[in-house]
């Protein structure tokens, strides 16, 4: 069916809109009272991860109330470990904790690729969402990359300093890319069931890039990012690498057509380095907690660098659970007014 509102799509095909779409990343959360108040009928996150009618209604909030271009099917990067083997808790005011983690190549045998029916409860919700949206705008479907998860099997949790993930890489290189291997095709396999499922475009969050060195993110992230967006042929797909602004050139040629920029990269460095991408980004979330005149002054000023470039309008990272959706809508506001 042909979609009311296609703009995301068209810019991440990488074409200059009649004006830049908009979307947050984590804008469907704790920002909105109306995701805390379903939430907190509930035993935990998992429980709304995994049940596709809620999972469903939570992603479409922010489409109702904020007025975003696009949707983000509600659900986290952590499912694809858990399916693989490793099940994660969501502690409240502490994030993910893995009670079993990857030390040793023993450890493998509790890990399986994905490839059937493990993850259903997305593609259930997916599907949902598709019929409740009725094309107003595509929906974005997501996984972690696989460096990143990797990073969370080894460490267990998150961290300061990721220093065990990264020991891994030091002491048991080969194993490493094993893993990597793993989680690569399970990775492959979810993402495709979510474009059947109904998912417009896909984005893959590499949270943890910035954490590596050049050579080891080139060795240990890239190729395996590669591999799984050479084989999404029918879809947009949107590579964040947070931190990644030593790797811009190498990001140029992945196989995909948008690149998500954190607040730190540098907008026209970027340009010059990444001229055959779309854009992403890349206002800084903590500006959301200014007032109205700071909020347009800053987004003015990002918006005005994009032009002339391909670009869909978000923030450098997640919006922060403490922001006010007033803030939110501000933004996005100051995006739709933007004329260049
Ligand atoms: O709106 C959306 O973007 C869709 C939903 C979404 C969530 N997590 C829901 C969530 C998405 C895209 C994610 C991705 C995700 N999850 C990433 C990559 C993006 C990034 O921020 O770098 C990462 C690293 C995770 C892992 C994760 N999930 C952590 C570290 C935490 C705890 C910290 C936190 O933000 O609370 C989560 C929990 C989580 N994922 C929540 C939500 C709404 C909060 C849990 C709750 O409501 O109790």
């Amino acid at each position: 069916m042909q979609l009311k509102n296609d703009l995301i799509l068209r810019a991440a095909k990488g074409e200059i809109t009649e004006r830049t779409p908009v979307w947050l990343m984590r804008q469907a959360g704790r920002i909105l009272p109306e995701y805390r108040k379903i939430r907190a009928k509930l035993s935990g996150f998992k429980e709304l991860v995994e049940t596709p009618e809620l999972a469903a209604e939570v992603t479409l909030q922010p489409v109702d109330l904020l007025d975003v271009d696009a949707a983000i099917i509600f659900s986290d990067i952590l499912v694809v470990p858990e399916a693989m083997g490793l099940t994660y808790q969501m502690l409240e005011k502490k994030g993910p904790y893995f009670p079993k983690t990857l030390k040793t190549i023993q450890d493998l045998d509790q890990l399986h690729i994905i490839e059937g029916d493990e993850l259903t409860y997305v593609y259930d919700a997916i599907k949902i969402v598709k019929a409740e949206l009725n094309s107003r705008v595509p929906l974005i479907g997501f996984a972690g990359a696989p460096w990143t998860i990797f990073s969370y099997m080894v460490e267990g949790g998150g961290s300061k300093t990721f220093s065990e993930a990264r020991k891994f890489l030091i002491q048991q290189p080969q194993l490493a890319h094993q893993v990597l291997e793993l989680i690569t095709k399970s990775t492959l396999n979810y993402l495709k069931r979510q474009v059947a499922a109904g998912a417009d475009l896909v984005q893959i969050f590499d949270s943890w890039a910035g954490i590596l060195s050049p050579s080891q993110y080139r060795e240990f992230s890239l190729p395996y990012i590669e591999q799984i967006v050479r084989s999404l042929e029918t879809v947009p797909v949107t590579v964040f690498a947070k931190g990644a602004y030593f790797a811009m050139k190498d990001m140029n040629n992945l196989s995909c057509q948008t690149i998500g920029l954190d607040w730190n990269m540098d907008i026209q460095k970027a340009k010059r380095l990444l001229a055959d991408k779309t854009l992403q980004g890349n206002l800084d979330p903590a500006i959301l907690y200014g007032d109205k005149n700071q909020i347009e002054k800053a987004t003015d000023q990002m918006m005005k660098q994009f032009i002339g470039h391909p670009h869909i309008a978000n923030l450098g990272h997640g919006v922060y659970p403490d922001t006010h959706p007033d803030q939110v809508k501000i933004f996005i506001e100051a995006v739709k007014k933007f004329n260049s």
